[in-house]
């Protein structure tokens, strides 16, 4: 083989990304597009040169590609993917890789053939910046990690972008809010900077600045293994919002923000400091560190090649999906944990979680508006 026959399933906003680049993309070919609505389908399959069909099951049963791309609405990645797999296609899933845990666990059990490649799309694991940082963490140059915060408020999003879709922002539609939609991202990259946490004590404000019935507004307080403490704060109702990474070490501080990556660095690390100096209010020398990092990487575009090269030379994964289950245990046990109104140790009780959320859809009187649905047309071009 030397190029990916691949198909589309679900062509909205991410899915129609995901056409262009696969187009450009030499190492792959559209061979077919799938969407319940068939108008979407008929019109990519025609722009493209591809088969359109209606449903995945047809898709998966017609065997005129090798690999699929799963841009469905989030609980459809797991009965996709398992379906996927389970007929033998190589699988790219969006993020979230599922909606809740016990979900996750379904999804990553049907991954049972070592041959298939099964990928997740965390494109920010492509920026030189998360990489740069994710390195300096892992070498040790940090030292001992004492806290990690990140503040990331800038994912505004109006009323409009939640009246535009049925299944955004509901419990049944979408199981979440801005936890399981913007913030897989964040929360995939935190824990492949630093790890997972032990412990979360989550606060989730519901509907606090839309009309919608999941999380816009959260703040997170993690406990890490060695003392590390962290927190995690969120909105998409807060302009022009921020995007603040903050790591303290032992051996100093490295700040991401405004397309910048300051380190501090201690010249005595600040647990010996602390232990050897004789003034009461002196502090470790410092030395300002400008790390240099250019650009944001591929994206999308790269996680496409690295999926293709995986399954024609066998590149190691940017994101192996199974590293999803992360970011949606995160962002389900800070759920949890507000609901709860208590801290929750890891790992979460993935059954648990499960009826919570089956008991917030059974227990929904939210009446959804989508008055704007098939009328937003600038979402698209805010992935690019
Ligand atoms: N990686 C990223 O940067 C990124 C960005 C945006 C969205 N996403 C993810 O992509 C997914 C889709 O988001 P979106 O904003 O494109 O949503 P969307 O509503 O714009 O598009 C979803 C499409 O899937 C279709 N669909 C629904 N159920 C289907 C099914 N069972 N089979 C086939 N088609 C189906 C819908 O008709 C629609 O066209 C979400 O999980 C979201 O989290 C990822």
């Amino acid at each position: 083989m030397d190029k990916v026959r691949i198909a589309v399933i679900g062509l909205g906003n991410i899915g129609s990304l995901h056409l262009e680049n696969i187009a450009k993309e030499p190492r792959v070919e559209l061979t077919a597009a799938c969407d319940i609505v068939p108008e979407k389908a008929k019109a990519a399959a025609e722009r493209y040169g591809a088969k359109a069909f209606f449903d995945s099951d047809s898709l998966l049963a017609a065997k005129i590609c090798d690999a699929v791309i799963i841009a469905t609405p989030h609980y459809a990645h797991t009965t996709i993917g398992i379906a996927a797999m389970g007929a033998g296609y190589h699988t790219l899933v969006e993020k979230p890789i599922s909606v809740h845990k016990a979900d996750c666990e379904r999804l990553i059990s049907a991954h049972t053939d070592p041959d298939i490649v099964f990928a997740a799309m965390f494109n920010q694991r492509t920026d030189p910046y998360y990489q740069k940082i994710r390195d300096l963490v892992k070498s040790g140059e940090l030292g001992k990690l004492l806290r990690v915060n990140w503040i990331i408020s800038n994912w505004f999003r109006t009323q409009t972008y939640y009246d535009s879709g049925g299944w955004r922002a509901t419990w049944e539609g979408e199981g979440g809010g801005v936890l399981l939609n913007q913030c897989p991202h964040n929360l995939d990259l935190m824990q492949w900077i630093v790890g997972m946490p032990l412990q979360i004590r989550g606060f989730c404000d519901i509907g606090k600045r839309h009309n919608i019935e999941v999380e816009d507004e959260v703040t997170a307080y993690m406990v890490y293994p060695d003392g590390c403490t962290g927190l995690f704060v969120t909105s998409t109702g807060e302009a022009p919002g921020t995007n603040r990474l903050e790591i303290a070490g032992d051996q100093g501080k490295l700040v991401m923000e405004d397309d910048r990556i300051l380190y501090t660095r201690n010249e005595i690390p600040a647990t010996e400091f602390l232990q050897t100096s004789k003034a009461a209010f002196a502090r470790p020398p410092v030395w300002d560190v400008t790390i240099p990092v250019q650009g944001h990487g591929g994206a999308h575009a790269a996680i496409l090649e690295n999926f293709a090269n995986a399954i024609l030379h066998g590149e190691e994964l940017i994101a192996p999906a199974e590293e999803g289950i992360h970011s949606v245990e995160m962002a389900n046990t800070m759920l949890y944990s507000s609901l709860k109104g208590k801290p929750i140790d890891l790992p979460l009780d993935s059954a648990a979680y499960e009826q919570e959320l089956l008991r917030l859809i059974a227990e929904s009187t939210f009446k959804k508006d989508t008055s704007t649905e098939g009328t937003v047309t600038d979402m698209a071009a805010s992935f690019n």
